[in-house]
């Protein structure tokens, strides 16, 4: 009822920061539904909850899965659904592939990696009635090209490369746009570049929003902590102390005990 809109969104550009974080199922969803601002079905599933090294080899079905759980679960929220690698490297392509992600999963718009390089493809989703979110700095999906994850930024060169990308995405027609690992003087100068809402991952607090992966800031997946996450809670502790509680009243047979007994 109270979802905000794609004006909306763009209308809080200077205002309270936008709170986004990443939901993957209803479950979670529906937790997050009264809280958050913007939900991002994000690519990074295919590492937490598919257990995959990294996310090039998500598919546009699992994220149509995904994405329809989590709108399921969260009819109040602003639902973005990441393009996964490899569904949007032509406008053609892209524009087929966001049509099937509006079509079968509910999503409010999509989400691409990428700059100026991408700049035609999101200019044509748009003029398509595709609502877009950029996301440029560190882009997850070329891991393998670069060999590693790689903060950006770190010289002037670079950083004025990144204002020219983030200046592209927002003439393309992007409503928002992510910015991830850059360097947080640069990813403010970023977010004073564009008139869009910039919303930074590992960019410092000068931008116009922040999301965060939930099973890194619950602290659920314990592979690879990134600098940037804060962990609001120690989630996999609680879920190992709890199963083991459980483990060790089934042997004990107190569990289950006269209450939980028919
Ligand atoms: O896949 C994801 O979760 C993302 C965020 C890190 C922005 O793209
Ligand atoms: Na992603």
């Amino acid at each position: 009822a109270n979802k905000l809109s794609v004006g909306a969104i763009r209308k809080a550009k200077g205002g309270t920061p936008l709170m986004m974080i990443t939901a993957y199922d209803a479950l979670f969803a529906r937790l997050f539904d009264p809280i958050a601002d913007i939900l991002l079905v994000g690519d990074s599933l295919n590492m937490s909850f598919a257990g995959k090294p990294d996310t090039l080899s998500a598919t546009l079905e699992q994220m149509i899965y995904h994405t329809k759980a989590v709108c399921s679960g969260a009819p109040d929220t602003f639902v973005i659904c990441d393009m996964p690698f490899g569904t949007y490297t032509t406008a053609e392509r892209a524009l087929d592939n966001a049509i099937a992600v509006y079509q079968q999963s509910g999503a409010d718009a999509v989400k691409i990696e990428g700059g100026r390089d991408k700049a035609d493809i999101i200019a044509h989703l748009t003029a398509n009635g595709i609502a877009v979110c950029g996301h440029i700095g560190l882009l997850p999906q070329a891991v393998r090209g670069e060999g590693g994850y790689k903060v950006k930024g770190k010289d002037e060169a670079n950083a004025l490369s990144l204002i020219e990308d983030a200046k592209a995405v927002e003439a393309a027609g992007a409503f928002c746009m992510v910015v991830e690992g850059v360097k947080a003087d640069v990813a403010t100068r970023i977010a004073e570049a564009v008139s869009v809402p910039v919303i930074g991952i590992g960019a410092g607090s000068g931008v116009d929003g922040q999301v965060l992966v939930f099973s890194d800031m619950l602290g659920l997946y314990e592979p690879f902590v990134p600098k940037f996450v804060k962990q609001y809670m120690q989630g996999a502790e609680a879920v190992k102390t709890a199963v083991t509680q459980y483990k060790e009243e089934v042997a004990a047979r107190t569990f289950p005990a006269e209450e939980h007994t028919y």
